[in-house]
């Protein structure tokens, strides 16, 4: 065979092989086209749980079907970005024929230079390698209790709060949906001021969700038990002394930045200061 008859053959090999729309995708996509099942865009949105007051960002957003059904199903605002400019005409066309246009805007945009700070709720369907570049952009930029959902493709060493599988209506096998929530910033050292008033330094590890925290009690260091983050939502248990008899309590609260403050169970409220 010729040589520039194989090259063709070859070119019009990767053409069929690669995905739906992709024939006029521009050079320099991250992630190429591939629209998100219906039956998965519900259940990314289950998992979400948004209400009409969150606003919803879906980097890479292509023909706009989770941020416009995010829209019309629950009546919140939202996003979508996307490098195609195809792809932006064409959620903007089924943007107004579902009737959301007031709520949702869809940008030609890099997903890299996007400022994500008004989102409440973000929605992903790229490649793991994109996701893992995107990590710390999502940690920098989102409040503690942000939303993030992934069709297909996991974090890596963020372990998701919770994962789940669709079966695809068509029967043709199932979809993975990963699900997180950005934790607070808890790492540090902490004054804890129990609710009787004693005041025990705490120090806090922290690996995304998950924490690890030792107080000093009595001169004592004391690890807290039951550690628990999501999203600004922290609990504990810690163990110490009140009016001279050891009690063991669940302190649980609400982390703003660089103070923490909440109840004991039983009763009394307590607060912590970084
Ligand atoms: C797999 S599709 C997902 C489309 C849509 N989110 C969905 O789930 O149906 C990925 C989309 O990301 C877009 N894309 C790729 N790289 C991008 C980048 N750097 N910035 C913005 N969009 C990008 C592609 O054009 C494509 O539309």
């Amino acid at each position: 065979m010729r040589l520039f008859t194989r090259i063709g053959l070859i070119a019009l090999a990767a053409l069929v092989a690669v995905p739906i729309g992709s024939a006029q995708q521009p050079p320099g996509l991250d992630v190429p086209y591939v629209p998100t099942p219906p039956e998965v865009v519900a259940q990314m949105l289950a998992l979400a749980a948004p209400t009409k007051n969150d606003v919803l960002y879906d980097l890479g957003s292509g023909d706009g079907r989770i941020v416009i059904t995010a829209a019309q199903r629950f009546g919140l605002r939202g996003m979508g970005v996307d490098l195609d400019p195809n792809r932006i005409q064409e959620a903007n066309g089924n943007a107004k024929q579902a009737g959301v246009t007031d709520r949702v805007r869809f940008v030609r945009q890099d997903l890299f230079k996007t400022d994500l700070r008004p989102a409440s709720i973000v929605t992903l369907y790229l490649l793991p390698r994109v996701n893992l570049e995107l990590r710390p952009r999502l940690f920098e930029q989102l409040r503690p209790g942000t939303r993030v959902v992934s069709h297909a493709f996991s974090m890596e060493g963020w372990e998701p709060d919770s994962v789940v599988t669709v079966n695809r209506n068509e029967g043709i096998g199932s979809a993975t949906v990963y699900y997180w929530v950005i934790p607070a910033r808890v790492a540090g050292t902490w004054t804890l001021t129990t609710p009787e008033g004693r005041r025990y330094p705490v120090k806090v590890q922290q690996q995304f969700q998950r924490f690890t925290a030792n107080a000093t009690v009595g001169g004592r260091s004391a690890a807290l038990t039951n550690p628990r983050l999501a999203g600004n939502q922290i609990s504990f248990t810690l163990t110490d002394s009140v009016n001279g008899r050891r009690v063991t309590r669940q302190f649980s609260g609400r982390v703003t930045g660089n103070a923490m403050r909440g109840n004991v169970a039983g009763g009394g409220a307590w607060t912590a200061a970084r």
